[in-house]
């Protein structure tokens, strides 16, 4: 049995993810950790909430928490979404866990041994009146360039312009509105990235596998100016790791934490440590240490593009230059942005739909479907209500849904609730075996090259095969005259239900196990042989006429959905 493991790009802990977040990582992680599964694989699949850095703190004060228990209650909120869109991690952590805190110091302690950190003075802004160094973006003032007399440090929202937060006029802290400020010296940690570019040049290039996305975003930070620069690991904050070598104090890097992008893919393999405390597991480091038994492992990364040179350069950078013995990525899913009717989906200004909300309104297969049949893959792609409402009626209400629909109600008008008996299949059912198994080979070899779109077209080529042999074997005409025949190609029609739900699982969990709830069956497993598994379920088995798999979008409900979702979150 080969093991896999499979992470996702953990979500930030400040409000809950829009759809376009959602289809960039977590689920197709879980299509692809649900198929794997179902092939007999073993599988870890984590995911956890990213919980540090000043996003966190900005969030909490906002809602006038502390910025812990803020943290506590969104993994609460953030974790039910996911099981609401049947994610199913096998353990969903925090980057905040005393796991992570103990290893993202050990790794830095590792790295300071290695020679792979320096001590950096700079100057930032003070604010004797908060106590604290400011981050750029917790400094407010005008516009030097367009005179905009509200942008940040880093940037004016107005015009634009990048900024220094020098460069304001009449600086001022957003946290408590002080114009007391002072530019002062701080020390900072750099993890020399640029010493180990031709290691990681060389291990990038032998990726000739990888996503083109993936790997022309890593070439290119490798090659940006000068080369991969270095890059500053700690802050001057509260809320975070603090800054330790291994569990020994850092002399001048008391008060300061650990940068957040830095520890935060280290969750990953504290994720798998929180997992095996937890209860859930006996043993992490079989899966991430090459000395104990990971070497057979296959590690799978999910992300979106702007994670990319986090995971392609950065992360690779602390795990090899630890010099242990760490399991590297061995291939990473990368995506392109999911716009929302014409723009972009806003978080700041709720713009689109977020998860939360799209649970409210429909269930989750319905999103799952249209999400990974449209997955911004090879370039963005675009949410339009239109679109969504024209994929949920067609592929999952007229032509799945209305297979499984007709065959069992067929069924039930003409032999009752039981499989029927009699009758022997003919030419034309095995031409449909074999152009099912056809569909089937090529559905896998999709699912094994994690092209998503392919997949989901291939699943969907499926369906339609059961549609056009039931339309074509009109079982309901035959049955006048051969009620034998009819038999038989109703008994077809059943079987093919419990194969479209072993086969439809992975993108629409819920309606896969509704058909095998009514098929009266537990999942028969991957098939090998599509002949056997057409014949699976006997003469004489009783099933039952599910509910509606999927109920049609009206054009009523779609215009609704239009304008709720246009603008400013309420
Ligand atoms: N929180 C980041 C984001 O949402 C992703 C972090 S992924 C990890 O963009 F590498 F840090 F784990
Ligand atoms: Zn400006």
């Amino acid at each position: 049995m080969a093991r896999h493991l499979i992470t996702s790009a953990i979500p930030y802990i400040n409000g809950i993810k829009h759809l376009g977040n959602l289809v960039g990582s977590q689920l197709p992680a879980d299509l692809y950790a649900r198929y794997l599964r179902a092939r007999g694989n073993e599988v870890l699949f984590l995911c956890a909430t990213d919980e540090h850095g000043t996003p966190a703190e900005l969030a909490a004060a906002k809602a006038g928490k502390p910025v812990a228990e803020y943290c506590a209650e969104m993994h609460l909120v953030q974790a039910e979404i996911a099981k609401g869109f049947r994610l199913s991690f096998d353990h969903f952590g925090r980057s905040s866990s005393h796991q992570n805190t103990t290893l993202t110091q050990h790794f830095a302690g590792r790295l300071a041994d290695a020679g792979l950190i320096r001590e950096v003075s700079e100057t930032q802004m003070y604010s004797h009146a908060d106590g604290r160094f400011l981050p750029d973006r917790y400094i407010e003032g005008t516009c030097p360039n367009c005179g905009f007399d509200s942008a940040r440090g880093d940037q004016c929202d107005n015009c634009t312009k990048q900024l220094d937060p020098v460069d304001l006029i009449n600086p001022h802290s957003t946290i408590s509105g002080s114009t007391d400020l002072e530019m002062r010296e701080t020390k900072h940690l750099y993890l020399r990235q640029s010493a180990m570019k031709d290691q990681l040049e060389t291990w990038i290039e032998g990726k000739t596998d990888w996503p083109i996305l993936t790997t022309s975003i890593a070439k290119k930070w490798l090659n940006d100016g000068d080369g991969l620069q270095d890059r500053g690991i700690t802050r001057d904050l509260d809320w975070g790791i603090p800054v330790k070598k291994g569990d020994q104090d850092w002399p001048g890097m008391e008060g300061k934490v650990f940068y957040v992008w830095f520890d935060a893919p280290i969750e990953y393999i504290a994720c798998a440590q929180e997992w095996v405390d937890a209860g859930k597991g006996a043993d992490w480091e079989r899966w991430w240490r090459t000395d104990k038994g990971a070497a057979d492992v296959t590690y799978t990364q999910f992300m979106g593009k702007d994670n990319v040179p986090f995971h392609t350069l950065s992360f690779p950078a602390t795990i090899l230059g630890s010099g242990e013995p760490w399991k590297l990525v061995d291939y990473i899913k990368s995506f392109n942005y999911l716009n929302y009717d014409g723009g972009q989906f806003s978080t700041s200004r709720g713009r689109g739909v977020f998860m939360d909300q799209a649970l409210e309104i429909l269930p989750a297969d319905y999103w799952r479907w249209w999400l990974l049949s449209h997955a911004p893959e090879n370039s963005d792609s675009e949410f339009t209500w239109e679109n969504f409402q024209a994929s949920v009626n067609k592929d999952l209400a007229d032509v799945l849904g209305n297979f499984v629909s007709r065959i069992t109600k067929f069924c039930r008008s003409k032999f009752g609730e039981v499989v029927p008996e009699g009758g022997e299949m003919g030419a034309q059912e095995q031409a449909l075996i074999a152009a099912v198994g056809e569909r089937m080979a090529a559905y896998q070899t999709a699912m094994d090259a994690i092209e998503v779109r392919k997949a989901a077209a291939e699943l969907r080529a499926i369906w339609v095969l059961g549609n056009e042999y039931l339309q074509s074997a009109a079982p309901w005409t035959t049955f006048k005259t051969d009620p034998a025949m009819a038999a038989m190609q109703t008994r077809l029609g059943l079987n093919l239900i419990g194969l479209y739900a072993t086969l439809s699982a992975p993108f629409i969990p819920d309606a896969a196990a509704a058909m095998l709830a009514a098929m009266n069956t537990g999942d028969a497993g991957w098939p090998d042989d599509v002949a056997a598994a057409l014949t699976a379920l006997p003469a004489g088995h009783a099933f039952s006429v599910p509910e509606v798999l999927f109920a049609k979008i009206a054009d009523e409900s779609r215009e609704e959905w239009q304008t709720r979702f246009a603008g400013v979150r309420t």
